[in-house]
């Protein structure tokens, strides 16, 4: 299964602009993931594991495991990639579903994740893959999503909420990083 490809015309935005009514970012489209997509997306994830509490990874990604991660969601747990840039058009960001636990009765719930380049957020591309993950998400016969995030992390809680998920808990200091004890908010999405 394809995803539907948005695609939205081409209008020149300055970094942060955001034009009044538009609901997305003008000049982006989706698809579904590919591998000549691996080195954007683990730069993106790499920027988050290095630099702040977003993900609880400690060890940055290399290629070989980011490939992996590839061919583990080009399937029933699909990853979509936003495109934008024009004719230099690169991946901004990236949406995942993954398996929410291990044991068998779990697998009609998933778990999602956003990332979107630093370079490129509060424009509506992490709004717009969260949308396009959700839907295929529901086609591929997902019931729940569960959102994992650090209580820190209010643009992510922002965006989820924004998208109709709901606080169902919070895990107290599950994580530990930069020195720190991190709490992670738990919010659901039934499909
Ligand atoms: C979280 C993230 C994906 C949001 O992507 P984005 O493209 O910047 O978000 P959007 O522009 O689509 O905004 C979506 C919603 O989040 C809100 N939001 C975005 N950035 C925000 C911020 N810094 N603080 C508070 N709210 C914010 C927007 O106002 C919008 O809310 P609304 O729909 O109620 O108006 C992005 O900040 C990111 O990649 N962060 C680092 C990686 C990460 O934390 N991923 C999630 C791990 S759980």
């Amino acid at each position: 299964m394809r995803a539907a490809g948005l695609q939205h015309p081409m209008i020149p935005m300055q970094k942060g602009e955001r034009v009044p009514g538009l609901r997305y970012h003008p000049a982006m489209r989706l698809r579904l993931v590919e591998p000549e997509d691996a080195e954007a997306i683990r730069a993106i994830y790499n920027h988050e594991v290095t630099s702040g509490t977003n993900t609880f990874d400690l060890v940055t990604r290399s290629l070989e495991q980011q490939r992996a991660w590839i061919d583990r969601h080009r399937g029933a747990h699909p990853a979509v990639v936003a495109i934008a840039g024009g004719a230099r058009e690169q991946v901004v960001g990236f949406a995942v579903v993954s398996p929410f636990r291990d044991r068998a009765a779990y697998a009609t719930t998933v778990e999602d994740s956003v990332y979107v380049h630093a370079d490129h957020r509060g424009r509506g591309i992490g709004r717009t893959l969260l949308d396009e993950l959700l839907r295929l998400a529901a086609g591929h016969g997902f019931h729940a999503v569960i959102a994992r995030i650090s209580s820190e992390n209010e643009a992510s809680i922002r965006l989820h909420r924004s998208c109709g998920f709901e606080l169902v808990g919070v895990e107290r200091e599950v994580g530990r990083k930069h020195g720190r004890w991190l709490d992670v908010v738990e919010l659901q999405r039934m499909l």
